[in-house]
């Protein structure tokens, strides 16, 4: 039952691209590719119900502030609810928030961003799009870190990244790919 808001907003909009949340193994693969003693400013595209954003801000120290940007207004009527003040929901596409961090919040430049937007429901231009602007949004050896089924963005990351890695999941069913991307 608690998937059924995924489930109702997939059928209105097909950019939620899942009918379940990010799994455990996921979450735990993405939180160990994170220095969350370094790290000030993180980035999250399509936070969803939150999974991964309540464990980002379990993890953060009090001085560190996480912008999510999420597309669905029913998510973000949702995400409102976790109440921290170092959390900034931005109902905006991930395709605006370098613009958006630098022009309303000052913002330049970040430590990670965390991606679980569907890249393969977009086109190829806005998945260029996307990767490119995170990469000029990062600060010097920022993190660019997504998961996808497929390979299909790897060799964007691979192609705009100073360095770039992939890894599998294994346990999670499907099993997914993992890419981090550095600057
Ligand atoms: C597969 S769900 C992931 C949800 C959650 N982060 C999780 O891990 O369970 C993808 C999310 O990305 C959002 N989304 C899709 N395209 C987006 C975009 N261009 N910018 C921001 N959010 C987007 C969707 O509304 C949805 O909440």
């Amino acid at each position: 039952m608690k998937e059924m808001i995924l489930i109702k907003e997939l059928i209105k909009d097909k950019n939620v691209g899942a009918i379940v949340s990010t799994s455990k193994y996921v979450v735990k693969d993405f939180i160990n590719k994170i220095d969350f003693e370094k790290a000030k400013v993180f980035v999250e595209y399509g936070p969803g119900k939150g999974v991964i954003t309540k464990q980002l801000l379990n993890l953060m120290s009090e001085d560190t502030v996480l912008f999510a940007f999420e597309t669905n207004e029913s998510f973000i009527n949702e995400l409102i609810k976790i109440n921290d003040k170092r959390l900034i929901l931005i109902n905006a596409d991930a395709e605006e928030a370098k613009m958006i961090l630098k022009n309303r919040y000052k913002i330049e430049r970040v430590d990670y961003i965390i991606s679980t937007i569907p890249f393969t429901f977009l086109d190829r231009k806005k998945r260029r799009r996307i990767i490119f602007r995170s990469y000029s949004l990062l600060k010097e050896n920022g993190k660019f870190i997504t998961y996808q089924y497929s390979l299909l963005i790897y060799h964007l990351i691979k192609e705009r990244f100073s360095k770039s890695s992939l890894n599998a999941t294994l346990l999670n069913v499907p099993p997914v790919f993992i890419f981090e991307g550095t600057k």
